[in-house]
C-alpha cells in the first residue's frame, strides 16, 4: 500500500477530530489533531500572561514551549504541553475562548507548521485542522473539507462539552463558533480556506460512522 498524506480542514466543530481520529485509527494511521497543539499554546500563554501584542514576548515564550502526544492505555491519543497532560484542560472555554487570537500570531503559526511538517513526514498521517490542505501540506494526496449547518454543530459541541462534565450554555458556544470562525478565515496568516483540490463533506444530515466510512472510501481510492 502507498502511504499516503490525508488533509481534513474546516470549520470549528463539524465533527473533524472525531472523524480524523477514527478514520486513522481503521486504516493504521498517525492521527495528529493540529488545533490541539494550537490549543496547548494558548493555555501557555493564558497561564504564563503573555501579552500577545508583544512579539519579544511571544517569541521567548515558544522557545519554552514543547507540544506533543501520547496514546494511552485506552487507545486514546492525548495532548501533553511541556511533559503534562492537557487533554482536559486544553477543551475548556477558557482556551477555546482564546485560541484563535493565539492562532492567529505569525510565530505561533511557523512554530507550529514546521512541527506538524515534522510529524507528517513520514506519511500514513491524518492531520486535521484550518490549513493543512493549503499551507502545511499543500501536496497531500486526499483534502477534506468539512462543513455542517451551524446549528447541529452547536448542539454537537454542547453535547460533547456535557460528556466532559462542562455544562455550556447553547449561546455561548454558538457565540464561540461564529466567533473562532470569523478570525480563522478572516485573519492574515493562513486564513482558514478550501484548498481548490478539496472535496467538501457536509456532516449536517450525516452520522459519525457515514462520515468516517466517507473519508475511509476516499482513502482507500488513493491509496
Ligand atoms: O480544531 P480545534 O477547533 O480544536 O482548533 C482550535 C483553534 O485552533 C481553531 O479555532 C483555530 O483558531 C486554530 N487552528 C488553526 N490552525 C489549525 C488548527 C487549529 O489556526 N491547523
Amino acid at each position: 500500500f502507498k502511504k499516503i498524506v490525508i488533509a481534513l480542514d474546516g470549520y470549528s466543530a463539524c465533527g473533524k477530530s472525531t472523524t480524523a481520529k477514527q478514520a486513522a485509527s481503521i486504516l493504521g494511521y498517525r492521527y495528529i489533531d493540529t488545533g490541539a497543539m494550537y490549543r496547548a499554546v494558548t493555555l501557555y500563554f493564558l497561564e504564563n500572561h503573555v501579552a500577545l501584542t508583544n512579539q519579544r514576548e511571544v517569541e521567548k515564550a515558544l522557545v519554552n514551549i514543547n507540544v506533543s502526544f501520547k496514546v494511552n492505555s485506552k487507545n486514546v491519543t492525548e495532548t501533553f504541553l511541556n511533559g503534562l497532560n492537557v487533554e482536559k484542560e486544553i477543551r475548556k472555554m477558557r482556551v477555546s475562548e482564546n485560541v484563535s487570537q493565539v492562532s492567529a500570531i505569525k510565530e505561533v503559526r511557523s512554530a507550529m507548521v514546521e512541527q506538524q511538517r515534522k510529524m507528517g513526514k513520514e506519511k500514513a498521517v491524518v492531520l486535521d485542522g484550518r490549513d493543512i490542505g493549503t499551507v502545511v501540506f499543500p501536496n497531500a494526496e486526499l483534502k477534506l473539507f468539512m462543513t455542517a449547518d451551524m446549528l447541529v454543530r452547536a448542539f454537537r459541541r454542547q453535547k460533547e462539552l456535557l460528556e466532559k462534565d462542562q455544562l455550556v450554555d447553547l449561546d455561548e458556544v454558538i457565540q464561540n463558533i461564529q466567533q473562532r470562525d470569523k478570525i480563522d478565515t478572516t485573519r492574515a496568516e493562513s486564513p482558514l480556506r478550501q484548498a481548490d483540490d478539496a472535496i467538501v463533506i457536509d456532516t449536517t444530515h450525516i452520522t459519525v460512522e457515514e462520515q468516517v466510512d466517507e473519508v475511509v472510501r476516499l482513502a482507500l481510492s488513493k491509496i
